[in-house]
């Protein structure tokens, strides 16, 4: 059992969890998951790895509420446990001095590309991020984002804060910009990711995406996080997360994306109605 120190809610319907993980924080590396299960009959869902904290031997989630699990999620709090906590999973994100590096980064993927931020900063890049989300009410983490970049663009759907419009459109001006960026790392909703990537390809720049198939065991022995990236048949858990968003095959990952949304709507309804019983 797996306990959680820090239940926190970031905005409404985004919580961070912290959790007592230490041979997982010892091991954690930028663009990591874990795959977690809330209880013995709880189905396994893939998060990815936040932060960690190797001395207090935590790892830190952030997690938004979509369905069943991740509402079941929800409503654990400081203190409480959870079944099953496996990691770290997935190759690290590549980090190296690239020259400048744009780290995009849509809705609850700000907690996901903070490590990745970092990193690169530490390696000696210069670090531009830009964070979008649909409203002001979802920001959150603006200040720790600004504190591992060099520069921050924040942008909201709905122009309710900062500058209004999608993260692409900022995005687009670096590119066409005067300073030369060298790698894009974009994370977030799978249509979010597809438009940076389709954005950066013109300019030749090479794209990083971190791709959120469904998953279930997270090592490669499923297949059910198969994605098609350059024509060859990929599994994300263990190929991946990140691929090339340029090469990426987007409509087979929207399609099997899709797969079980019946299943995932009937769950979901049955849960409301038990707890509301
Ligand atoms: P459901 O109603 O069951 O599903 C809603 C949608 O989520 C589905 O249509 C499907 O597209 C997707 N989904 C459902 N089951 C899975 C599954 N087992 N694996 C992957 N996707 C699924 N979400 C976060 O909020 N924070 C994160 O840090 C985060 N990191 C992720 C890292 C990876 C590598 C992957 C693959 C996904 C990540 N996700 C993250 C997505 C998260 O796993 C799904 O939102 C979650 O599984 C939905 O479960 P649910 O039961 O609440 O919703
Ligand atoms: Fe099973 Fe990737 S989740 S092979
Ligand atoms: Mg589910």
């Amino acid at each position: 059992m797996y306990k959680i120190l820090l239940a926190q809610d970031l905005v409404p319907n985004i919580h961070l969890f912290k959790i007592a993980a230490p041979a997982i924080a010892e091991k954690a590396q930028p663009g990591q998951f874990v795959v977690i299960r809330i209880d013995e009959i709880g189905e396994r869902i893939p998060l990815t790895i936040a932060d960690w904290d190797r001395d207090e031997g935590s790892v830190t989630i952030v997690f938004m509420e979509v369905g069943t699990t991740t509402h079941k999620l929800a409503l654990l709090q400081t203190g409480d446990f959870i079944a099953d906590f496996i990691g770290p999973l997935g190759l690290p994100t590549h980090i190296e001095k690239f020259g400048t590096v744009v780290c995009v980064a849509g809705g609850f993927a700000v907690a996901t590309i903070m490590p990745i931020a970092r990193a690169m900063r530490q390696k000696g890049n210069k670090v531009i991020s830009i964070m979008g989300a649909r409203n002001k009410g979802l920001i959150f983490w603006e200040d720790e984002l600004r504190s591992v970049s060099d520069q921050l663009i924040v942008t909201t759907d709905d122009g309710s804060y900062a500058r209004k419009g999608l993260v692409t459109e900022p995005l687009k001006e670096l590119l066409e910009g005067e300073e030369k960026v060298d790698r894009v790392i974009a994370i977030g909703p799978s249509i979010m990711m597809k438009f940076c990537a389709k954005t950066t390809e013109p300019f030749g720049v090479k794209t990083i995406v971190s791709l959120n198939p469904i998953m279930v065991d997270g090592t490669g022995m499923c297949g059910c996080c198969r994605v098609s990236v350059g024509g060859v048949t990929k599994f994300a858990c263990v190929d991946g997360p990140d691929f090339d968003g340029h090469q990426v095959d987007w409509e087979l990952l929207f399609a099997r994306q899709r797969i079980y949304l019946d299943e995932e709507k009937r769950s979901f309804e049955q849960w409301q109605r038990s707890i509301h019983r």
